[in-house]
Parts: structure tokens; C-alpha cells; sequence
């Protein structure tokens, strides 16, 4: 079976990724690119890395037009698009995968205290964190793809949080990320000059991801959680790692906690439980996740070590991976590549 897909933001990082990805994914057709500035030009004119391999031209999205010739749509788009763009896309039959946070609320109310007035808060999207969510993918029409300091808190506090063996009101999450998280337009703070050589912290009380990560926290523990999440930039373009420090309730050795962590995600085919604190360049340009984590020598406080690539664990890669589960392929179609290091 092949399936028709197309791109919405087929212009910006996450797209550019997206479209990689499934240049080499064997069972889907690309048929069609859209954008809004960028419209009219070649995608190669904008991705020259994607010359001679992607012959499309990024278009006005048109939904009508594009349910028409599409099986699945992913909306790589800012927050606010896909929300007047996912209801005429859902009107056939086709899947609607979005990056961005427009489905990730199930308070309509808390998105729109951290980013702008719904549009159309009507549907819901299944949280598409395929280690936690997998048999609800499987029947969705509407994924809302997770952000991508989510991704990589969520599945570092995962195993310890469900099971409730840490202390629930004292999770402090520091996350480092490269500049591509911000996406293709440029920004004072992320310009090469101020970001080349620099380390900042940034919204170290009030980042947008902090109540998708507490969202998802108190589902997993069955209560409220609120986490305390910082984020920080650095001079990397690509990379997300994210230090969880947690209190266990009762002390544990090194063993233990990844004995927990292997048994948690042992059929997980892009988490990778590893003896060691891994690097932000055992992940990019790959879609897994690798976990560490070290323990203190009284057994109390752990700290656990997450890292992934933002645009392909922490994106496009993770969307491609909740498109497999939607549409019945293997899940690791188009997403086996290993990272690039050095
Ligand atoms: N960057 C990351 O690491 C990352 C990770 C996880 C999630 N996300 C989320 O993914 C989404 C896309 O991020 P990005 O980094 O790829 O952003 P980006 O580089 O700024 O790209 C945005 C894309 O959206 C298109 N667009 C903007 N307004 C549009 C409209 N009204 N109609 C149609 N297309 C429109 C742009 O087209 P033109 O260029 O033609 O104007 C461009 O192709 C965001 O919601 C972001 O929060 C990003």
C-alpha cells in the first residue's frame, strides 16, 4: 500500500525534516508542500539539500483541494494555523498529524492562557507520544505531535512518575536545546553573533512547555503534578538534553533504577536505556531518545539524563513515527537511520 501525504510548513525546519525523512520512507507518495511567504518557490530553492530529490513547489494550502490528493496532512506550522485548517482537512478521510501545540491541551482553557484564543476547541487530538499513547494513535484521525522539551521530560520522568516512586512536588527538569527549536526565521537571541558562543537560560518559570509537561505528569501519576522546568539555550543547532533531578521516596541503587527504566520501555523501538549519561551527539539526525541516569551515593536523589534530537525525536521524526502507528505500517518505517557523530 502506498499513501499520499502531504506537508503543511513544508518551508520551516520541522518541514524541512518532515520532507527528508520521507524522501526515504518506502511506503508513501509526497504530494504536495504548502507554506504561506514561500509560496510559488521550488522546495529546493528553500532546502538545497533536497535538490534533485523533491520536486515540488510549496503552494497555498487550499484544504478542499488538498483532501483531495492526500491520505495524511501534517501541519508543521506556528501555534494558531492549524487550528482553522485541521476542521476542513478533517472533513474526508484523511489523518491530520500537527506539530504544533494547537491539539496538545485536553483544558482548552490552559492553551489559551500560554498561547492564543482556540479556533476550533471542538476537536481533540490524541497526545502523540507513541511510548505512552500507542494503542489511542492507532485509532486517531487527529494526532497533536508533542513538543519537543515535553518529549524529552516526558520520557525521562516516565517510568519513576507511574510508578510514584519519586516525591511528585519536587521534579525540577533543566533542559539545554540548540537554536533550530526556534525555527527558520531568525530571532535577536538566536542569531549566529549573540548565539554562537553563549549559554543563556530563558522563561526559567514560564516556558509554554511547562503545562503540556505537568499535563502529561499527572496523567501518568493519577494527580496533579506541577514540575519546575528551565530551559537554556546553546550554541548548538541541533539536540535537546534534558536533567530531571528527583527525590525517591524510598532509596535505590543505580541498578534498580535502570533495571525499571529496561523494563519500562523493553519493546520501545527508538528509547534506548543506556549504562552511561548520554550525549546530545548519540541522537542527532536520528529519531531515538537515550536515557541515563546516575544516582547519589545515599540512593535519593537521581538524576536522570534524556537527550534526542528536537527536530526529528522532538518533531518530525516522532510525526512520521505516530503516521506508521495511524495508518497500520511498521514503526520504524523511514525512521532507521542512526544518528550523525562525530
Ligand atoms: N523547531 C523545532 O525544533 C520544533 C520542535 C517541535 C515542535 N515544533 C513546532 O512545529 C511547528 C513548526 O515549527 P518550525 O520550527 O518548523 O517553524 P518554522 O521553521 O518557522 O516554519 C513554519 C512553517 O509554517 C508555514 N506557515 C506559517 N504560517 C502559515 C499559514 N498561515 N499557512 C500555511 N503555512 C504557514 C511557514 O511557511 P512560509 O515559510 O512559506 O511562510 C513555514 O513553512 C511549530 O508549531 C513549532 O512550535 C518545532
Amino acid at each position: 500500500m502506498t499513501v499520499n501525504v502531504a506537508i503543511i510548513g513544508a518551508s520551516g525546519y520541522t518541514g524541512a525534516e518532515l520532507l527528508r525523512l520521507l524522501a526515504c520512507h518506502p511506503k508513501i507518495n509526497l504530494v504536495g508542500a504548502y507554506g504561506m511567504k514561500n509560496t510559488g518557490k521550488k522546495v529546493s530553492e528553500i532546502h538545497p539539500h533536497l535538490r534533485d530529490i523533491i520536486d515540488l513547489t510549496i503552494e497555498e494550502p487550499n484544504c478542499e483541494k488538498i483532501v483531495k490528493k492526500a491520505d495524511v496532512v501534517f501541519t508543521a506550522t506556528p501555534h494558531g494555523v492549524a487550528m482553522k485548517l485541521v476542521p476542513g482537512l478533517l472533513r474526508e478521510n484523511t489523518k491530520v498529524i500537527d506539530l504544533s501545540a494547537d491539539y496538545r491541551f485536553d483544558d482548552v482553557k490552559i492553551f489559551e492562557k500560554y498561547y492564543v484564543k482556540h479556533e476550533s476547541p471542538e476537536l481533540k487530538g490524541v497526545y502523540g507520544l507513541p511510548e505512552l499513547y500507542r494503542k489511542e494513535i492507532k485509532l486517531a484521525r487527529l494526532v497533536a505531535n508533542p513538543g519537543c522539551f515535553p518529549t524529552a521530560a516526558l520520557l525521562g520522568l516516565a517510568p519513576l512518575v507511574k510508578k510514584k516512586l519519586i516525591d511528585l512536588e519536587h521534579i525540577i527538569i533543566d533542559a539545554k536545546t540548540g537554536t533550530s527549536g526556534a525555527g527558520a526565521i531568525p530571532t535577536e537571541s538566536t542569531h549566529h553573533p549573540v548565539a554562537g558562543a553563549n549559554v543563556a537560560a530563558y522563561k526559567a518559570t514560564t516556558h509554554r512547555h511547562a503545562p503540556e509537561i505537568d499535563q502529561e505528569l499527572s496523567k501518568l501519576a493519577g494527580q496533579e503534578v506541577k514540575a519546575h522546568f528551565t530551559p537554556h539555550l546553546l550554541p548548538l543547532i541541533r539536540g535537546i538534553l534534558s536533567t530531571a533531578h528527583v527525590f525517591l521516596k524510598k532509596p535505590m541503587t543505580n541498578s534498580e533504577l535502570l533495571e525499571i527504566y529496561r523494563e519500562f520501555y523493553r519493546d520501545e523501538p527508538f528509547v534506548r536505556v543506556r549504562e552511561e549519561l548520554p550525549q546530545v551527539n548519540y541522537v542527532v539526525g536520528s529519531n531515538y531518545c537515550d536515557i541515563g541516569l546516575e544516582n547519589e551515593a545515599d540512593g535519593n536523589r537521581a538524576v536522570i539524563v534524556t537527550v534526542i534530537d528536537n527536530l526529528v525525536k522532538g518533531a518530525s521524526g516522532q510525526a512520521i513515527q505516530n503516521m506508521n502507528i495511524m495508518l497500520g505500517f511498521e514503526e520504524t518505517d523511514g525512521l532507521r537511520g542512526p544518528a550523525l557523530r562525530p
